[in-house]
């Protein structure tokens, strides 16, 4: 009896871990967040890492938002706000940010002139520096981005700047 009753209850926890298995957290690197930008089906945004679906907020139309826009990691970008994160109680989390991987010869897309991204890599890790104030001229002493810049920054100049990947030569 005690056998059927365990049965029981097995069959009845994995019924209704399928039946929530329809949520699945979406796993998404910086480039293909772009995607979700609300020109399409979707507007999400990124904060800490986390992905937010803001595709049915009245305040996010089309994804934009008080000229702030989905597709993007917005994590720097609510310091100019009105608001702290208490507005996200009631905006669904769906995913969240996955590392980058490119090669040495797929970061040369990221110059600021073929792409949306200046990205540097510095010692295996992948910066994103478009919005970064050294970076403001699309030049940082001479340096472009798109190029791994180990020999040439030191840590202290990627310091605070947003990691986005990993360089997997
Ligand atoms: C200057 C920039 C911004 C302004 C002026 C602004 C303004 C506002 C206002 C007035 C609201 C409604 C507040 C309320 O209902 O009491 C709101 C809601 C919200 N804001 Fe912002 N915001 C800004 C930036 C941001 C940023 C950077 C983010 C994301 C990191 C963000 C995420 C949200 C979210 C998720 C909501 C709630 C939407 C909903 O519940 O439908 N906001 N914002």
């Amino acid at each position: 009896m005690t056998k059927i009753y365990v049965l029981f209850i097995s069959l009845f926890a994995a019924l209704a871990l399928v039946a929530c298995g329809g949520q699945e957290e979406i796993e998404l690197t910086i480039i293909d967040l772009l995607e979700y930008d609300g020109s399409g089906d979707k507007a999400y945004f990124a904060y800490e890492g986390v992905i937010y679906d803001v595709t049915d907020s009245d305040l996010w139309e089309d994804g934009s938002h008080f000229g702030r826009y989905a597709g993007y990691d917005l994590t720097s970008q609510l310091e100019g706000a009105p608001h702290g994160t208490e507005m996200f109680d009631n905006v669904p989390q769906v995913g969240v940010m996955i590392p980058l991987e490119l090669s040495t010869e797929d970061l040369t897309e990221y110059d600021g002139a073929s792409h949306v991204y200046m990205f540097i890599a510095f010692e295996g890790t992948i910066y994103n520096v478009t919005n970064a104030e050294a970076w403001e001229d699309g030049e940082f002493n001479g340096l472009l981005p798109g190029n791994d810049l180990s020999d040439e920054l030191t840590a202290d100049d990627v310091e605070g700047l947003p990691e986005v990947g990993v360089l997997v030569d």
